[in-house]
């Protein structure tokens, strides 16, 4: 099974219309390399600075949205939202949200929900902390967060996965190639198990964590990594690196 390779950049809340647009010249310069998808998802502030600058073939995603079109909730953003803008993708459960911002299962599954069926496509991020990783519980969490989505009964054509340990997450301690497949291969299985075969063995499972360009193609080289969620890589010219880690 050929998985179309998917590399996300997450800017998080990072960057000024300066800094963003020398990304914008290393990411309008940078050559096509082989089939890949390529999202990056700008501050919100940013997203139609980036959209209207970016050259065609690179997507631009929101890092959240909300669980309902419109209404009385300060702050927020719908899928409807960015519809209108031309947006494609959402980022949805990413560890800030869920251990900074406090989201739980319930609430990003309603999300992504939400965001599907109002047209979006969604990066869905899963992952154990450290201490739940030294408790012997990253089956458990990872297929934990999977299953608020699975009970959705939702398009997975519409979904990728990113799984990100949050001990790898801004950290520099990447999980070595191993620890992340067997992740990934565990959440194939889940997903075998739970949801079909054709769902398994479709649904791009991309890792992120401290991805950088020396170790993109180590990974990249694991059959069920199907690509990247990169934070602070990025930001720089070498997420043009990263893009072609499997080309
Ligand atoms: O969304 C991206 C992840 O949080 C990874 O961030 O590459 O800075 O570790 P990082």
């Amino acid at each position: 099974m050929t998985r179309k390779f998917f590399v996300g950049g997450n800017w998080k809340m990072n960057g000024d219309k300066e800094s963003i647009d020398g990304i914008i010249a290393f990411l309008n310069q940078s050559a096509a390399c082989g089939d890949v998808d390529v999202v990056v998802a700008p501050p919100t502030i940013y997203i139609t600075y980036v959209k209207e600058r970016l050259r065609a073939g690179i997507e631009v995603a929101a890092q959240n949205s909300y669980k309902v079109a419109k209404g009385a909730f300060t702050g927020e953003i719908s899928p409807a939202m960015l519809k209108d803008l031309g947006l494609k993708w959402v980022i949805l459960g990413h560890s800030e949200r869920r251990h900074v911002f406090g989201e739980k299962d319930d609430l990003i599954a309603d999300k992504a929900v939400h965001a599907i069926e109002s047209g979006l496509d969604v990066i869905y991020c899963i992952g154990e902390k450290l201490e739940e990783r030294e408790a012997g519980q990253t089956k458990e969490v990872n297929f934990r967060q999977l299953q608020a989505i699975v009970d959705k009964n939702l398009d997975w054509n519409h979904v990728v996965i990113a799984y990100e340990p949050v001990w790898a997450i801004g950290t520099g301690k990447t999980a070595s190639p191993e620890q992340a497949q067997e992740v990934h291969g565990w959440i194939r299985e889940y997903l075998r198990e739970k949801v079909s075969d054709k769902v398994s063995n479709e649904t791009r499972i991309i890792y992120g964590g401290s991805v950088t360009a020396e170790n993109a193609a180590e990974l990249a080289k694991k059959p069920d990594i199907d690509g990247f969620l990169v934070g602070g890589a990025s930001l720089k010219p070498d997420f043009v690196k990263i893009i072609c880690a499997r080309s």
